[in-house]
């Protein structure tokens, strides 16, 4: 209560450590903005009140796993890539506000292995053969399985057959990468007023659906103009006639892992038109730096 704390100011940068002469708030440590904080794998966050876990971990630049969070959008809680321990309990980073005093962690092994088990049932529920996949390098998916050091997808794959979308004049639905995030679904029925897709489905069934009587994406108001064209963090919403733009080896986690890139929604300006995904199983121009590649089964 009385001896200096050192802890890290978000204003002044993760980091920065400042001495500082008492606790407040019957020792609950608090930065000099005079804001609540909380630790994150040892290290002092600072939040304002009503900020998530990982949106207040975020605004310090600590990267958490995710994949169903956009700070663009609310939370749906779904992917539980972020799940981390606060104050020894599992839950999510991306639902759970933060709270004074709490102890958060995050970066640790039993979590990432819970991560990576995730990750790998994610790429054998689906059809996700990244070497010939438009997004790679760009996708979220598989830079998050790079970040967790996933090595091959342990699980025996289910091979779902999902026909493609191809009705659109401009764009194509590919299903079979689709990680039912709900991002489509909700740029669509929150920003473009639309409701062109729809999650159906319960457990092992649930499967992203198109909202027209055919079922098919050219007949809905869908347009490229739609901020849900932009949102798949994976290869499933895919703009026609743009193939190879840019090379693989060049995309955004080529150039650096998912953990040091600034989140798609808010840095989409940067990252090119439409992003497209690095391959678990090819070469990367910063292989040197990175884990190795994880490997799709059947690829
Ligand atoms: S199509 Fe993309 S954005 Fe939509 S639910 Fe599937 S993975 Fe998420
Ligand atoms: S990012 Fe939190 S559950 Fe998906």
């Amino acid at each position: 209560m009385n001896k200096d704390v050192t802890f890290a100011l978000s204003s002044a940068g993760v980091g920065e450590s400042v001495a500082r002469g008492q606790l407040d708030r019957g020792g609950v440590a608090m930065n000099k903005n005079n804001s609540p904080t909380f630790t994150l794998d040892g290290k002092t966050i600072p939040f304002s009140a009503g900020q998530t876990i990982i949106q207040a971990a975020m605004a310090t630049g600590v990267y958490i796993p995710h994949l169903c969070y956009n700070p663009e959008f609310k939370p749906h809680g779904s992917c539980k890539l972020c799940t981390v321990k606060a104050d020894g309990r599992h839950t999510s980073s991306c639902t759970h506000q933060a709270q004074d005093g709490m102890v958060v962690e995050s970066d640790t092994k039993e979590i990432n292995d819970e991560r990576r088990a995730l990750l790998q049932m994610l790429f054998v529920e689906g059809n996700h053969f990244c070497p010939s996949c438009e997004k790679s390098g760009n996708c979220q998916l598989q830079a998050t399985a790079y970040e967790m050091n996933m090595m091959s997808p342990h699980f025996d794959h289910f091979f779902p057959d999902r026909p493609l979308d191809a009705s659109h004049p401009d764009y194509l639905l590919d299903f079979n990468r689709c990680i039912l995030c709900s991002l489509c679904v909700r740029a669509s029925r929150d920003v473009d007023g639309k409701n062109v897709f729809a999650l159906s489905g319960r457990g092992i069934k649930s499967h992203l659906i198109v909202n027209a009587k055919s079922g098919r994406l050219a007949d809905t108001g869908f347009s490229g103009e739609d901020k849900a064209a932009h949102v798949c963090p994976v290869g499933v919403i895919l703009k026609k006639r743009v193939g190879f733009a840019i090379p693989i080896g060049s995309r955004s986690f080529d150039e650096q892992p998912i953990s040091a890139t600034p989140h798609p929604g808010p840095a989409a300006a940067t990252l090119p038109p439409h992003p497209q995904g690095a391959c678990p199983v090819g070469p990367r121009s910063n292989a040197a730096t990175l884990p190795p590649h994880p490997t799709v089964k059947g690829a």
